[in-house]
């Protein structure tokens, strides 16, 4: 661990590894796709299950999440690809494989992410709002509160942050860039402060970051892209594991599971979902939600 970061090392405890692995059931000549490679944690250990003719596909559609873990696990049995997991199929038979034995998905961002206060991910970036895990991307933070409408504004703030306060959040925003653009986070975050009359334990702008961030990168429609795609790229007996980290992407999932059973497609393996026990090392870990199944 001497090489990372300090404000890394988190991440060197990937979220509920014994859980993901105990449920992922890594056989040792198996193909199996980590969808959201990030830092590596994960594949790491998926890795030291596998044999010297298995195969591990890392996939994460961050530049600087894939040379991170390319550089970390150094390994010829892992394939690393930039790209989003909703394509999942495609990556799979570009890779030479019909069908693979497990698919991993720990949604959401890494500490690296949001740690690199120039991504524009934290309430206390001084940086400009961006939010993209994929740079090529057009679409940014900043776009969306400067440039949207009002409605719209209301309308991501409800559907992707829940959040209750949605319509004075919507009404500041326009009225404080009428003055001037809102370009940094810092300023985001003081904005929704200001609406909610200070800072209790949890920042009152958790709610609006984490839609903006959904938003931005269209996260809900990958996850649903990602669910319906591991259908018919898993084999029979092969296992799909989801890590969230919300309530819509637990509920997506829990759905996605509950519609496969009846059609008999799937045997859900959580019947709850799993989550961190006493002894989790990663702080970041709180609100998991492990949920796991075996395609028929
Ligand atoms: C929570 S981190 C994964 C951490 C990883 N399991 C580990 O142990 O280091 C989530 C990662 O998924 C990536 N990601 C999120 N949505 C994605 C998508 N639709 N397609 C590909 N990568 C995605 C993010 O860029 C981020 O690096």
């Amino acid at each position: 661990m001497d090489d990372v970061r300090e404000d890394l090392r988190p991440l060197h405890c990937p979220v509920m590894v014994d859980e993901v692995m105990g449920l992922l059931n890594v056989k040792r000549e198996g193909v199996y796709l980590d969808g959201t490679l990030g830092m590596g944690g994960h594949a790491a250990e998926v890795l030291k299950r596998l044999g010297e003719n298995g195969r591990l596909i890392g996939v994460d559609k961050d530049e600087d999440a894939l040379s991170y873990a390319a550089q970390r696990l150094q390994d010829s049995r892992v394939s690393f690809i930039r790209d989003d997991f909703s394509r999942l199929g495609a990556i799979v038979k570009d890779c030479g494989y019909a069908e693979i034995d497990g698919i991993l998905l720990d949604l959401g961002m890494s500490m690296g992410q949001v740690k690199d206060m120039g991504r524009g991910f934290s309430f206390n970036s001084e940086y400009r709002l961006d939010m993209r895990m994929d740079n090529r991307a057009s679409l940014t933070a900043w776009e969306v509160v400067n440039r949207y409408k009002m409605e719209k504004i209301e309308e991501i703030l409800k559907e992707y942050g829940e959040e209750p306060r949605s319509a004075k959040i919507a009404k500041a925003v326009v009225s404080s860039r009428k003055r001037r653009s809102i370009d940094t986070c810092r300023e985001l975050a003081s904005l929704v402060e200001e609406v909610y009359g200070g800072r209790g334990k949890t920042h009152p702008a958790t709610k609006l970051f984490q839609a903006l961030r959904i938003y931005v990168n269209g996260e809900l429609t990958a996850l649903h892209g990602a669910l319906e795609a591991s259908v018919s790229v898993l084999k029979a007996g092969g296992r799909l594991c989801v890590i969230s980290y919300h309530s819509l992407e637990d509920r997506t999932v829990k759905n996605f599971f509950k519609q496969e059973k009846l059609k008999g497609t799937f045997n859900v393996l959580t019947g709850k979902p799993v989550t961190p026990g006493a002894g989790e090392k990663n702080p970041a870990a709180r609100s998991a939600k492990l949920r796991g199944g075996q395609k028929l």
